[in-house]
């Protein structure tokens, strides 16, 4: 049985800082949000993942939490958050929260009340370590936003860990208290409505007990982000994080129908493990092979079977094209490809999750120095890490900031605003937006594509394709990924088919005999 709503649906990320600002302060919020679920709706998309809403500094922007249980001022309120559940609920979407366990804010209560005395009550809460010998850090771990992961406390005299900004310390969840308090986080938003949780950093919560130092990662290339300098077996996805991802599946259990989708990189096989040895942790560990592989159909061809593959039996697949911490879609393979890749996520076996404005070929937008505002690229400049560039605020129109905010944008808006925006793709029925459209909407129509089993077609070149079929459908997917036209035989699978849809949206229900003929860059959903 696939056909729970996390298995049948499609995930829309609202990254809510650059959605919508209704408060004219220049950062999106929950109004904003609330005004715009018609659109979310109208694309057909069945659940909504907000990025962190909670009261935070903004060190890195909600990832940095000082209150669990409440939204900041710069979002709106908790009533409001009610009435969103509400209207979301009243679309037939779902919503779900992001939920950042691994670390607080420097400025939670908890933490503050941690690092004011070694004798705190809530001093085990953290990761507190004396020095090493020579005065320095406990041992050589690196933080992911640069630098050292330990932080000297000159108050209390001890180091405390964080895996990312010094400002995010790291929870301890070898702690009890810690455990059930977090806990009744996820319940206190789950008994609100909330549909599930996308759980940050998941492979990171526990660290080595022994406080062993990381090996050398021999493979090392300059450039890449600093912490990848080590191989981080003593830092993440230690064996005991299993436990935790069981305890946390056990809570969402607690409520129907609800879904817990982990944040993990990691290979393939390691992926695997957060299913659960018994299917008890997450539902969905996020797949994120798309967003990390090279734009080419034979490694796609062989990324798909090998996830495929590795699966464990009961499983459920997922694909993600675009999040706000990776380049956007569009400038990594282009925009004709872009529309290609749409075609992928959402006709592959699996729950697809959609990053906002991905549908109307939004782009990494270059930001001047001075406008620079994620910390990554602040503390590990130039290197082409920054975030801000895929995080630019929607393109709703052609009005001034796009239609985005009245006041100075937090982040520039692209150039490309006046054409790349919702109200002139919504005119134009050759535009990636209306191919977006008739994509949702076939997977709604097409059980094949929801939920149907997924065959590999042999291939060769730029050429990718394959099968989704029930026993009463079978449609081949067949994309181009290359600039030459392409003739793939349908012999031995059928003597004819029928276009359903092409990307360039101008196809539909064209006969093929023998041959499906494909442009450059073009992808065909055929049924046959
Ligand atoms: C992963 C989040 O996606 C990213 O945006 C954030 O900076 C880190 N976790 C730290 O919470």
């Amino acid at each position: 049985m696939n056909d729970a709503w996390w298995q049948r649906g499609v995930i829309y990320q609202i990254y809510p800082r650059s959605f919508r600002d209704a408060n004219a302060d220049g950062i999106g919020d929950l109004r904003g949000i609330l005004g715009r679920l018609d659109y979310c709706a109208s694309l057909g998309v069945d659940a909504l993942w907000l990025s962190p809403v909670y009261p935070s500094p903004m060190a890195d922007f909600g990832y940095d939490i000082s209150d669990y249980t409440n939204i900041d001022p710069v979002f709106g309120t908790l009533a409001q958050f009610d009435e969103l559940v509400v209207e979301v609920k009243r679309r037939g979407m779902k919503l779900i929260l992001d939920y950042v366990p691994n670390h607080t804010s420097d400025e939670h209560p908890w933490f503050k009340d941690s690092r004011s005395a070694r004798a705190s009550a809530k001093r085990d809460w953290y990761l507190w370590h004396d020095p090493a010998a020579d005065g320095g850090p406990p041992n050589n771990w690196l933080s992911h936003f640069g630098g050292s992961a330990w932080q000297w406390d000159p108050h209390t005299e001890q180091y405390y860990c964080h895996a990312f900004l010094k400002e995010q310390p790291d929870l301890n969840w070898r702690n009890p208290d810690v455990r059930a308090t977090m806990y009744e986080v996820l319940r206190f938003w789950l008994a609100r409505g909330v549909d599930g949780f996308r759980v940050d950093v998941l492979w990171h919560l526990i660290k080595d007990d022994q406080w062993r130092d990381n090996p050398p990662n021999p493979g090392y290339q300059p450039g890449a982000p600093p912490h990848y300098s080590q191989v981080p077996v003593y830092t993440t996805d230690r064996p005991e994080v299993q436990g935790i991802v069981a305890e946390m599946r056990r809570v969402v259990d607690e409520f129907a129908a609800r879904v817990l989708i982990g944040e993990i990189y990691l290979p393939l096989e390691r992926l695997m493990a957060y299913y659960g040895a018994n299917l008890d942790g997450v539902h969905l560990p996020f797949n994120f092979q798309l967003l990390q592989s090279d734009w080419n159909a034979r490694g796609i061809a062989a990324l798909i079977d090998q996830y495929e593959g590795a699966l464990p039996p009961g499983g459920w697949p997922n694909w993600v094209l675009g999040n706000h911490d990776n380049p956007r879609i569009a400038s990594r393979v282009g925009l004709p490809q872009a529309r290609v890749a749409a075609m992928l996520l959402l006709t592959l076996r699996g729950t697809p999750t959609m990053y906002y404005g991905d549908e109307l070929g939004m782009v990494n937008v270059p930001i001047a120095a001075d406008r620079v505002r994620d910390p990554l690229e602040k503390n590990v400049p130039g290197v082409g890490l920054g975030r801000d560039p895929c995080r630019t605020p929607m393109q709703w129109d052609g009005s001034l900031h796009a239609g985005f905010t009245s006041a100075q944008p937090w982040l520039p808006i692209s150039d490309d605003y006046a054409v790349v925006n919702v109200r002139s793709e919504d005119d134009d029925a050759t535009a990636i937006l209306s191919l977006y459209r008739r994509l949702l909407q076939l997977r709604r129509s097409q059980p094949a594509l929801s939920g149907g089993d997924y065959e590999p077609v042999a291939t060769s070149g730029d050429l990718l394709a394959y099968l989704r079929r029930t026993r009463h459908e079978c449609l081949l997917i067949a994309l181009n990924l290359g600039e030459e036209p392409y003739a793939l035989s349908l012999d031995p699978l059928a003597k004819a088919g029928r276009t359903l849809l092409s990307t360039y949206l101008d196809r539909d229900g064209e006969e093929s005999n023998g041959n499906v003929a494909l442009r450059a860059n073009e992808g065909l959903i055929v049924a046959l």
